[in-house]
């Protein structure tokens, strides 16, 4: 019974050694800032690589500039009415900010910075009703100020926040690392997708996420964005799987890493990190010994169509990865190869 769970467990993700860390950043920047942000976090804009990469991004919050400021030492309301700690978050604002934004959910403001860019909410009255617009388009604080006032409204004000449309759901658009270099589409980590192309519902040559759909939009557009981090290493050296297994242990001095073990669902990410391999095929941390699969890390192996007895030579795992570019879903596999053939290996970060 103890061993049928285990196995099911390993099929939704438990057994799972990859670490896919993704955050999405409020605040609005260009592609080129977006990236250079994501690098000074010693992390990369996103790469799609599969559905769930998309399905799992939480994309709710975001932030919109409200006609609230600091006027010389004092925070106002721009009709003039002074603001009071309860209109803040706790903890907020930082020094030095100088706007207030509301934020997705948050029912008070917090601070930032005036030249900092992002989406506002403008406000007029109709017959009484307050109506309260939402501006998909990143502005500094005083062009916000100065585009509600050419449209015949004012920058929202929340004196009383019971008035704030708190649960508004806003469809913003959020960049990846998708980007077309003048020949041809790439993601910023370098690395290999071709998701765009074959993901569903997304137009051919699409740069970013709205809805969890792809478009294109101008670099120079100012959007929040996407950065994210994993904790898989392709190792460019020729060995068997025996070296392979002690070089994954010598990668970095500083940090533990072992072979790659991967379920079937993760073997398009593996594939995505494999490309740039000088071999065909790959070592993981797939074994046959004592009549049984194993992984080298321990994990319980699940994979799928393994032979419960392969050829006595063909004993340890490798991905075969594909490294079609035709647009259509790549297909890796686990291929049972000779362990003293000499691959390029994947390790990963414990
Ligand atoms: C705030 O607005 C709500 C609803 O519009 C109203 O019931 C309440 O009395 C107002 N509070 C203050 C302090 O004006
Ligand atoms: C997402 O939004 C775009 C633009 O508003 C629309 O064309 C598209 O159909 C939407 N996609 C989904 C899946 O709702
Ligand atoms: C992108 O936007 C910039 C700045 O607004 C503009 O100069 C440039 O021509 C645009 N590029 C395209 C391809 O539309
Ligand atoms: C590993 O083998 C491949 C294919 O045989 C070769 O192209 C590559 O240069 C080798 N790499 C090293 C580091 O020797
Ligand atoms: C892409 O190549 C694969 C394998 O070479 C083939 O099976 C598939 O039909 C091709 N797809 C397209 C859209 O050409």
């Amino acid at each position: 019974m103890k061993l049928f769970l285990l196995l099911l467990l390993c099929g939704t993700g438990l057994c799972s050694v990859i670490r896919r860390d993704k955050w999405h950043v409020y605040d609005s920047r260009t592609w080129l800032e977006g990236q250079a942000y994501c690098r000074s976090q010693g992390s990369e804009l996103l790469t799609v690589v599969t559905q769930s990469d998309i399905d799992n991004a939480y994309m709710d919050p975001y932030y919109a500039w409200i006609g609230l400021r600091l006027y010389g030492k004092e925070w106002k309301w721009t009709d003039g009415k002074k603001a009071n700690n309860g209109d803040f978050v706790d903890d907020e604002p930082d020094a030095n900010e100088d706007c207030g934004q509301a934020g997705y959910n948050l029912n008070k403001a917090v601070g930032d910075f005036c030249e900092q860019r992002n989406f506002f909410i403008c406000h007029h009255e109709e017959d009484n009703y307050h109506i309260y617009n939402f501006y998909i388009e990143s502005k500094s604080w005083d062009d916000a100020f100065r585009f509600c006032l050419d449209t015949s409204q004012d920058l929202a004000i929340f004196d009383n926040w019971s008035n704030y449309p708190k649960d508004v759901k806003i469809d913003f658009p959020v960049w990846t690392g998708l980007y077309h270099d003048g020949e041809s589409w790439k993601w910023s980590d370098g690395e290999y997708s071709d998701f765009w192309k074959w993901g569903p519902g997304f137009e051919s040559g699409s740069e970013m996420l709205l809805n969890k759909t792809m478009f294109v939009h101008n670099c120079s557009e100012v959007f929040p964005y996407l950065c994210y981090t994993h904790n898989v290493i392709l190792v460019k050296e020729n060995m068997t799987w025996e070296e392979a297994l002690e070089e994954c242990k010598v990668v970095s001095s500083s940090h533990s890493h072992q072979l790659l073990s991967v379920e079937q669902s993760e073997l398009l990410f593996a594939n995505s990190k494999a490309i740039d391999a000088q071999t065909n095929k790959i070592w993981l941390g797939l074994r046959f010994l004592g009549g049984t699969w194993f992984w080298s890390n321990g994990q319980t192996v699940s994979l799928p169509g393994l032979p419960s007895c392969p050829k006595s030579i063909l004993g340890c795992g490798a991905l075969l990865v594909d490294k079609t570019s035709n647009g259509s879903m790549p297909q890796p596999t686990v291929e049972l190869t000779d362990c003293s053939e000499r691959l390029n290996l994947l390790c990963y970060k414990l």
